[in-house]
């Protein structure tokens, strides 16, 4: 995977992206909860990808922006109604080249952990932090790490077997790093398709502790977009940060 950079899951994924089984399905819950911390105020999503959360918000009439590496998720984006209204910047949300303050600033479905090292990851939140209103918030939905998905290092998972096609999971990972490297393998009567995925995951309180060293708290953290309770057997956290002062 010497090749892979951030432009490449998103432009080898955007063309089926809409249909993935593993894209969440609680966008409703998520764009409610995202619409009432944003206010009247402006919204930026990291990885705003093909506008599955952006384009709901802006049909509520809220002001929202993006940011993503993908020039092929922005194009399925441009290519829905209402899609061609919402400003995209193009780049590494590593560091944010974006004008102005925000009231809202979110990263959802793991995409914070499309940032491979911690240096980016901790840019990041100090980015974030540059371009928050000082009442503003700054939310996170990610995966809280489940290692024992893994045996000796690797991870082998059949997630589709149809009669003409099988869609195969493969993943290795580094528990020094933090890092997973992932293909998911689909493969039919007429070829074999590659959609690479390298992350690198974060426990919540490293990711609250990058956030106090931007100057940022957590006021909150929930196990799903309905506010559900946060605790060991959470598969997820939806976490929400603001100015420290
Ligand atoms: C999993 S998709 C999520 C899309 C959308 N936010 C959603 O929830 O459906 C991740 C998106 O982040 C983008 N992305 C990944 N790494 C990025 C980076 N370092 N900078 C900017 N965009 C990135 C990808 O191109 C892709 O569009």
């Amino acid at each position: 995977m010497a090749d892979y950079d951030e432009t490449t899951y998103g432009e080898r994924i955007a063309d089926v992206y809409d249909s993935l089984p593993e894209v969440p399905t609680d966008t409703d819950e998520a764009v409610a909860l995202l619409a009432e911390l944003a206010g009247s105020g402006r919204v930026l999503e990291l990885g705003i990808g093909t506008g599955r959360l952006a384009l709901p918000l802006q049909a509520r009439g809220i002001k929202v922006e993006g940011i993503d590496s993908s020039a092929a998720m922005v194009e399925k984006l441009r290519t829905k109604p209402g899609g061609r209204a919402i400003p995209v910047t193009m780049g590494n949300f590593a560091d944010l080249k974006v004008d102005g303050r925000f009231s809202l600033i979110f990263v959802a479905f793991n995409t914070f952990f499309a940032l491979l090292t911690q240096e980016d990851q901790l840019r990041c939140f100090a980015s974030v932090a540059a371009h928050l209103e000082p009442q503003g918030g700054f939310v996170i939905e990610a995966f809280v790490p489940d290692l024992t998905r893994f045996d000796r290092g690797q991870r082998l998972q059949a997630m589709e077997v149809e009669m003409e096609r099988v869609r195969i999971d493969l993943a290795r990972h580094d528990p020094i790093g933090q890092q997973i490297v992932a293909q998911h393998v689909v493969i039919t009567e007429t070829g074999t398709r590659f959609n690479p995925v390298r992350l690198r995951y974060c426990w919540p309180s490293e990711l609250d502790l990058m956030a106090r060293l931007a100057g940022l708290r957590l006021e909150n953290r929930w196990g799903g977009w309905l506010r559900q309770l946060f605790g060991a057997g959470s598969g997820k956290h939806i976490s929400l940060y603001r100015p420290a002062s």
